[in-house]
C-alpha cells in the first residue's frame, strides 16, 4: 500500500451510476482524501445526501454500506460546482456521453456538450496545479479537445496549470461495488508520468499495481470501447445462435456451455436473452461505427454495426413471436411483463430491451401488466412514452370487452396480480425473484391457452409444464 500525499481533494463532476459509486468506494478505501461529488441536478444530490440510505438515486448492492461508511466524513454531495472544482487537486470528469440525436453524427456519434461544459468550468475555476481525469467514456482524441480548452483561459489571475489523464470505468451495474472493489484491471492513459503515478497511487491503495495499466491517452480511451464492443459482439453472437438453436432443436445453454469450456473462448457474456440493453453498449459501438466511418474506415464501421443491428433484430424478433404464437393477434389480451431494468440489480432502464418489446406489443394493442421489483413506473411511463392507466378489477376475470385496440399498461404491485387474467407472462428481466416462481398456483389466474415466454432462461421449463402452461425459452423454443 502506497499513501498519496500530494492528491487531498477530489472532485468529481457527476452524482450518476458511475460518479457516485466510484467517488464512494474511493472515499472508503481513502478516509485521507476529501472527495466531493457535485452535479448539475439537485434532485439527485439531494438523493444522494437523504437519511435514508434506501433512498440513494442508484441502486446498486451494497453501496448503501460503503456511502453509509463515508458521507459526511470525506465522501460529500454537493450541487457547488465551481467551488468543489476550485479546491480540488484532481476532478474527474463522470458525466453522461449519449448518442447525439441531431447535427452532425446523429445517431451514432456522441454529444460532447456535457464534456465540453465540464472542461470550460474547470477551466474557469481552477486552481494551481489540477488534474483532470476522462472518467465518462468518450471518443478517441477527446483529451486534445479537453487539453484545448483547457488551455484556452483568459489571464487567469494566479498561475495554473493541467494534466489530462483518461481512466476509462469498466464496471457493470449491479456489480459495481464488487467491480470497483476488486477490478479486472485499473486503465491509466496520459502523457505525464508524475500525474499518471499520482491516479495510480490511489488505485494502488487497493489495487494489485500489477493490474494498473499505463499507457498513452489515446489506447486508453479507444480501449474502452473496444472492451464495451467485444463485450457487445459476444451477445449478438450468441443471441444470433439462439435463434438457429430455436430452428434446429439445438439448445443454445448446451452451445453456450460446450464452447464456453474451450479456454481460448471463456464461458462468461455467452447467456442468450432478450438482445443486450443498458446505457453504453449500443452508444460505445455506435460511436466506434462513427470513428471508422470518420477515419475512413467505412468495412471496419459495418463490422461493429452489424453487432447492433443484431441485437435490434433479436429484441423485435422476440415481440413477434408472442403475437405470433398467441394466435396471430395480442390486440385486446393481457400480457404480464416481469422485468422492466435492463439487467437484474439495478434500477437503470435505460435501453432496456423491454422498452422495445414492449413498445412492439403496445403497437399490436395489447394491455401490459409490468411488475418490476425495482423500477419506478414514473420511468417506465416516461420509457413507454405512454402514461400509466389503472389496473383492470383484480376479479374482472380473463374475460374483456374491449377489443378496441386500444394499447395500455399499468405498474403490478406484485408477480400475482401482473399475471391474473393474462394470456401470457414474458420474463424480460433475470430478477432473482422470477428464478423461484410457483407456477402451479400462478397458472390458475391465467387464461388458457396460456403462455411463458422465458427471455432470459430463468424459469425451470418442468415447473413451467407440468402446471398447464405453454412454455417458450430463448434458444429452445417449445420444441
Ligand atoms: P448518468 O447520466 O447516470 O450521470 C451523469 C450525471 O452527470 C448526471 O447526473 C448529470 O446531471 C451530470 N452532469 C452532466 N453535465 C454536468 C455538468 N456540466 N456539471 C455537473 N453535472 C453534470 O451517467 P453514467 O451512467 O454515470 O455515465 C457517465 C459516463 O460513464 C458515461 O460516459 C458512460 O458512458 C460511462 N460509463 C457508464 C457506466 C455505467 O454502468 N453506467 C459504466 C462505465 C462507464
Ligand atoms: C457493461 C460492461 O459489462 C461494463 O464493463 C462497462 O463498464 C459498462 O457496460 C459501461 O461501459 O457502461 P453494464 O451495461 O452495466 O456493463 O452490464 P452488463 O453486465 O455488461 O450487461 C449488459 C447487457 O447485456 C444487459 O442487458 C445484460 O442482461 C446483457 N447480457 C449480459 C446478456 O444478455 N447475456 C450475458 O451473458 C451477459
Amino acid at each position: 500500500m502506497s499513501s498519496n500525499p500530494n492528491i487531498q481533494t477530489i472532485c468529481c463532476i457527476g452524482a450518476g451510476y458511475v460518479g457516485g459509486p466510484t467517488m464512494a468506494v474511493i472515499a472508503d478505501r481513502c478516509p485521507d482524501i476529501q472527495v466531493t461529488v457535485v452535479d448539475i441536478n439537485q434532485a439527485r444530490i439531494d438523493a444522494w445526501n437523504d437519511s435514508d440510505l434506501s433512498k440513494l438515486p442508484v441502486y446498486e448492492p451494497g453501496l448503501d454500506v460503503v456511502v453509509g461508511r463515508a458521507r459526511g466524513r470525506n465522501l460529500h454531495f454537493s450541487t457547488g460546482v465551481d467551488e468543489a472544482i476550485a479546491n480540488a487537486d484532481m476532478v474527474f470528469i463522470s458525466v453522461n456521453t449519449p448518442t447525439k440525436t441531431k447535427g452532425l453524427g446523429a445517431g451514432q456519434a456522441s454529444d460532447l456538450r456535457w464534456v465540453e461544459a465540464c472542461a470550460r468550468q474547470v477551466a474557469k475555476s481552477a486552481k494551481g496545479h489540477t488534474i483532470v481525469v476522462e472518467k465518462s467514456t468518450l471518443p478517441v482524441r477527446t483529451a486534445e479537445a479537453v487539453k484545448a480548452i483547457l488551455a484556452s483561459v483568459d489571464q487567469p489571475s494566479e498561475p495554473r496549470s493541467f494534466e489530462v489523464l483518461s481512466n476509462p470505468e469498466f464496471l457493470a451495474e449491479g456489480t459495481a461495488i464488487r467491480d470497483l472493489d476488486n477490478p479486472d484491471r485499473v486503465l491509466i492513459g496520459g502523457e505525464d508520468p508524475a500525474a499518471i503515478n499520482e491516479l495510480a497511487d490511489i488505485y494502488g491503495r487497493w489495487v494489485d499495481q500489477e493490474k494498473i495499466l499505463r499507457t498513452n491517452l489515446w489506447s486508453s480511451e479507444l480501449s474502452k470501447l473496444t472492451a464495451n464492443a467485444f463485450l457487445a459482439q459476444r451477445l449478438s453472437s450468441i443471441n444470433s445462435v439462439a435463434a438457429l438453436c430455436e430452428a434446429t432443436g439445438a439448445d443454445v445453454r448446451e452451445v453456450s456451455r460446450a464452447i464456453g469450456t474451450d479456454s481460448r473462448i471463456g464461458p462468461k457474456f455467452l447467456q442468450a436473452g432478450p438482445g443486450f440493453g443498458g446505457s453504453c453498449f449500443q452508444k460505445d459501438i455506435l460511436n466506434l461505427v462513427y470513428l471508422c466511418r470518420h477515419f475512413g474506415l467505412p468495412d471496419v464501421a459495418d463490422y461493429w454495426e452489424s453487432v447492433v443491428l443484431l441485437n435490434t433484430w433479436q429484441q423485435h424478433r422476440i415481440a413477434r413471436l408472442v403475437v405470433q404464437k398467441l394466435f396471430g393477434t395480442v390486440t385486446g389480451k393481457r400480457l404480464a411483463i416481469l422485468g422492466f431494468a435492463f439487467k437484474a440489480d439495478t434500477n437503470d432502464t435505460r435501453e432496456a430491451p423491454a422498452i422495445r418489446i414492449c413498445q412492439d406489443l403496445l403497437e399490436e394493442g395489447a394491455q401490459l401488466a409490468i411488475h418490476d421489483p425495482r423500477v419506478d413506473p414514473v420511468q417506465i411511463s416516461r420509457d413507454l412514452k405512454l402514461t400509466a392507466s389503472h389496473a383492470p378489477e383484480a376479479d374482472a376475470g380473463p374475460t374483456r370487452g374491449s377489443l378496441s385496440g386500444e394499447a395500455t399498461w399499468w405498474p403490478s404491485p406484485d408477480v400475482a396480480s401482473a399475471i391474473n387474467g393474462s394470456d401470457a407472462v414474458l420474463i424480460l428481466t433475470e430478477w432473482q425473484q422470477y428464478k423461484q416462481l410457483d407456477w402451479r398456483s400462478l397458472a390458475p389466474l391465467m387464461r388458457k391457452p396460456a403462455w411463458v415466454f422465458d427471455a432470459r432462461g430463468v424459469a425451470e421449463p418442468k415447473d413451467v409444464v407440468s402446471a398447464g402452461l405453454k412454455f417458450w425459452r430463448v434458444g429452445e423454443g417449445d420444441g
